[in-house]
């Protein structure tokens, strides 16, 4: 019997939601986007796309159906918590209804009432919140990243934006031992300063607390950006020229035409993976969801576990990853030959020569002192 999971996903943006609607969005592009959103709260979650006999490296083979929750991020955290809870139960018990075995929760899905728990206790299938591979493949990307563009991790500067979140904190805790300074960046101040405690090791590591992002990017060499802001909040100038920044965040924490700005930042999209027969998926409504030719990191986990045949709730409730559990998923998805996906800027991917041409673009902003804040 082929196994089945369930994603649950929703419109990022308003091209993001034009996708989904396929011919429809002729007529959705007439309508303004306030009244677009005011109509959506009124339709219910829908399947919108199942594909069929996803292979794993190790022949295991699932079904992935994917459910529509029908709200922006904006909507998620501004409507009453508990219509949007009501509204990804719906869209659970879709899936359920469609035969998953698991369901792993999308983007801002698993925001909203604490990462799954809430959600968890009102279905009867298992529930991820997808942030565990996600961390993963975040900080592999990180540690490649930094290769590549030749920094000295054990000299360098990581700023976390978002550091207190489910998938921030944990790739603090695990970076941390390898930086020499941590900028960690969050609005609310206590939650800050109980991380920042936590990855101090007794004082092996800098650790400094920010509340405005600009401060904290100014002099990072890396800079991991992983907030639930619904909209961007990194501004090109503010980076330093060399550095590295993984945009895990859904909606981008950072401007996708960064790249036509900063051609001395290399800029990516973390938290990505890549199935080992990806190119056997053909069904165009599916591919146009996903960054180009790889998946998030949230369904990729989903896919890891139905393929494993490990149906229980994985990640769920803030701040309850281990480093034990980033390893554990990550020997799972290897098994199964699903890996990390090749840097991608928002437009294409990262080329070897793009690479060369970044590091002397840095290296001549360097000289010259453009960009460079003191
Ligand atoms: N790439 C993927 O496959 C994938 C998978 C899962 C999740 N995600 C995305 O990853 C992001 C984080 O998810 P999560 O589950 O870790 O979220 P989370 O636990 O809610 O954490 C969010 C973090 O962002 C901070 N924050 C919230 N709003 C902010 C704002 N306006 N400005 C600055 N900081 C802000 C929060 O702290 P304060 O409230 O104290 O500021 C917290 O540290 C989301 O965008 C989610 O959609 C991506």
């Amino acid at each position: 019997m082929i196994n089945k999971v369930g994603f649950i996903g929703h419109p990022i943006d308003l091209e993001h939601l034009y996708k989904m609607l396929g011919p429809w969005a002729f007529f959705a592009r007439k309508i303004a986007p306030y009244q677009l959103n005011a109509m959506l709260k009124n339709i219910p979650p829908y399947r919108l796309v199942s594909v069929k006999n996803i292979r794993s490296a190790k022949n295991a083979l699932i079904d992935c159906h994917t459910i529509i929750c029908p709200l922006m991020p904006t909507a998620m955290v501004s409507l009453d918590e508990e219509f949007v809870l009501k509204k990804i139960t719906q869209a659970v018990k879709v899936a359920e209804r469609l035969g998953a075995k698991i369901v792993t929760l999308g983007g801002f899905t698993s925001v909203v009432g604490n990462e799954g728990e809430t959600v968890s206790k009102r279905v009867g299938v298992p529930i991820t919140s997808g942030n565990t591979y996600t961390a993963a493949l975040a900080i592999e990307g990180i540690l490649k990243a930094a290769y590549y563009m030749e920094i000295d991790l054990a000299r360098a500067t990581l700023a976390v934006i978002g550091a207190t979140g489910d998938i921030g904190s944990i790739c603090t805790k695990v970076l941390s031992k390898k930086m020499q300074k941590l900028n960690i960046v969050a609005r609310n101040e206590e939650r800050m300063n109980v991380l920042m405690r936590e990855v101090q090791h007794d004082g092996r590591v800098q650790v400094e607390t920010f509340k405005y992002y600009k401060d904290a990017v100014k002099n990072a060499d890396i800079i991991l950006a992983v907030t639930s802001a619904v909209s961007t909040i990194i501004e090109p100038e503010n980076l330093k020229p060399g550095s590295i920044v993984c945009d895990v965040a859904i909606p981008a924490n950072i401007a996708k035409e960064v790249v036509n700005v900063r051609n001395d930042v290399f800029v990516f999209e973390g938290g990505l993976a890549k199935l080992p027969y990806q190119h056997e998926i053909k069904d165009r409504v599916f591919n146009e969801l996903m960054p180009s030719g790889s998946i998030y990191g949230c369904l990729a986990e989903g896919m890891v576990l139905a393929f494993d045949g490990k149906f229980e709730n994985y990640s769920i409730g803030r701040g309850n990853i281990t480093e034990e559990k980033i390893n554990e998923i990550s020997k799972i998805a290897r098994k199964h030959g699903l890996h990390l996906a090749d840097f991608f800027c928002g437009y294409r991917f990262y080329s070897e020569d793009d690479m060369e041409s970044i590091k002397r673009n840095a290296k001549r902003n360097i000289l010259s002192g453009k960009f460079v804040k003191r």
